[in-house]
């Protein structure tokens, strides 16, 4: 069976004080027997990572992660943050490919591919992000650029460290806007990902994959979009940033 997730993508919001604050209320939240059945993670900013995961401690069963990694090893690249700086922190995953990132920072298939490599030569999962804007699927181009994404970042890696990544779909369309993919929508998408992802690492390991879908998910929609057969969790933005809405979306994530 596959990993079901649900992560908190924060974005640049809250001051150290809000986040320690929305932390200490999800770890009071959640209750054990959902820690369990699902991976909670929280990707935090980097200041917030070490603090974060401090007041989490040990057993909280919450996991929390950065948004981002150089593709660079070490060296004189000011500003930036090294997949083994988060491996040396004990960060498990790194949200790779955001389209904010491929937006505002111009990342490319090419730079994501080597900050996917960055990652997991440090033992790190990345969530692999893709989607479509609006205007591609208005030309009815989403699945071949999706494809394409997929095979830009991933494409190079053989099926042992396939095996180690997590994907997520995020329409741009749905991102931050409040209009969700419909189920439907969501559920074609990832099974195109992941009848591409068999098309060339073969089925099983296709099926081992997380695919999890982002863009406005809420409290409301996200037991009808992880109903889905395909869709194996939430990569979650504003709503992760209130307590109570997100432990009604990790909740929905458990009995499906
Ligand atoms: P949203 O963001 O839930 O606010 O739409 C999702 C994301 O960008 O990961």
């Amino acid at each position: 069976m596959r990993q079901k997730i649900v992560a908190g993508n924060w974005k640049m919001n809250k001051t150290l004080e809000e986040a320690l604050t929305l932390t200490a209320e999800l770890k009071g939240m959640v209750a054990a027997e959902v820690k369990g059945s699902v991976r909670i993670i929280l990707c935090a900013p980097f200041p917030y990572l070490v603090p974060v995961r401090n007041l989490l401690g040990q057993d909280s069963g919450i996991l929390v992660a950065a948004q981002n990694c150089s593709e660079h090893e070490a060296g004189a690249y000011t500003g930036e943050v090294s997949a083994a700086m988060l491996k040396s922190i004990g960060m498990p995953y790194v949200i790779l490919g955001h389209s904010e990132r491929r937006q505002y920072f111009g990342e490319d298939g090419k730079v994501l591919a080597k900050k996917i490599d960055a990652a997991l030569k440090h033992g790190i999962t990345p969530i692999f992000c893709c989607g479509e804007p609006l205007e591609v699927r208005e030309n009815n181009g989403h699945e071949a650029l999706v494809k394409k994404q997929v095979e830009e970042g991933l494409f190079h890696l053989d099926n042992a460290s396939l095996e180690k990544v997590v994907i997520a779909y995020e329409p741009v369309w749905a991102i931050g806007t409040g209009k969700t993919a419909s189920s439907q929508q969501a559920q074609d998408m990832h099974s195109v990902i992941r009848k591409h992802l068999a098309s060339k690492y073969g089925q099983g390991t296709a099926d081992g994959i997380p695919i999890l879908y982002g863009g406005s998910v809420n409290a409301a929609n996200a037991k009808e979009l992880f109903a889905c057969p395909d869709v194996d969790g939430g990569l979650v933005g504003g709503a992760s940033l209130k307590s109570r809405e997100f432990t009604e979306i990790i909740k929905s994530m458990v009995d499906v």
